[in-house]
């Protein structure tokens, strides 16, 4: 019998597509402002993949013509000197999004840090407030991660109305957010997490498996449905047999390739319309300025 090979669902093609369209968009709007638009992310500490996200996100902002003003702190930054720096964000007409790099050192609340940022330059979505509107389903910048699955799901015209949809993980990051917006496209929605029992039972009912609890190749051929749509949004380091860092995710890729029908990458699937999404939710902002 000739084995099967799911349908790759190509997040780096569709984010390049989106970030050429903004390119136009920015270029267009840029006489009618007066100004590029501006995003301002802060990272604070030495956390080698927060960096390597950090320079990605600057790297596709000069790209589409987005101006950075990024700051960097050291570890031990206070509470209210991060907050200084965001009330300055908020009222410097340059900037169109502000985002707090995740995780932050213990001693910071990044909770109460998010609340800080104006409601219109929370480019992450992760203000209480944008939260509550995607709870409510009222429009609002969305969280770029769980807006990047749904962009690449509809990209390839996956059906959601009515699919049994299972989402790993609960972070208010990926988890929570992922499950309001598959619910909002009448999936009927499972959430399952650490604390889960039977995990298998609940995956393989899964029409959409959506993972992101950052185990690597947590999700084996057994636990996915034939024929299932299973999106890794996983992203973890690991040093290869060979001593090679690389990427994987949390599906077993070698395994789920040959049961779903469709599967993201890692890398090449959901990082790059987290960029994307980030990027869009920047000129969103930034126009927004132009019909105020
Ligand atoms: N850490 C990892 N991914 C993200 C993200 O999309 N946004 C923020 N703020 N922090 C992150």
């Amino acid at each position: 019998m000739e084995t099967k090979t799911a349908k790759l669902l190509d997040g780096k093609a569709l984010g390049l597509k989106i970030r050429e369209q903004l390119s136009t968009t920015i270029a267009q709007l840029q006489s009618k402002v007066g100004r590029a638009p501006g995003l301002a992310v802060l990272m604070v500490g030495d956390d080698a993949a927060s960096a390597a996200y950090v320079r990605n996100k600057e790297r596709a902002c000069n790209k589409v013509g987005i101006v950075s003003f990024n700051r960097h702190f050291p570890f031990a930054t206070s509470f209210s000197e991060l907050q200084d720096v965001i009330k300055g964000l908020n009222n410097d007409e340059r900037v169109d999004g502000i985002l707090v790099q995740l995780p932050l050192p213990p001693h910071l609340d990044s909770v109460a840090l998010l609340h800080e940022i104006a409601t219109d330059k929370d480019v992450d979505g992760l203000h209480p407030l944008n939260l509550g509107r995607l709870l409510r389903g009222e429009s609002g910048l969305r969280s770029c991660t769980p807006a990047g699955v749904m962009r690449l799901l509809k990209e390839y015209s996956i059906p959601l109305e009515g699919k049994q949809a299972v989402v790993l993980g609960r972070s208010i990051l990926v988890g929570k957010p992922m499950s309001l917006m598959l619910l909002e496209a009448n999936a009927t929605v499972t959430m399952a997490h650490s604390r889960t029992k039977n995990l298998q039972d609940i995956t393989k009912n899964a029409d959409i498996l959506v993972s992101a609890v950052g185990i690597p190749q947590l999700i084996t051929a057994d636990m996915v449905k034939d024929g299932a749509v299973v999106v890794d949004v996983g992203i973890n380091r690991i040093t290869d047999e060979n001593g090679k860092s690389r990427l994987i995710g949390d599906v077993n890729f070698d395994q789920v390739v040959t049961v779903a029908d469709y599967l993201t990458p890692v890398p090449g699937g959901i990082g790059p319309m987290t960029v994307a999404m980030l990027l869009q939710n920047t000129v969103y902002s930034y126009q927004s300025t132009v019909s105020c």
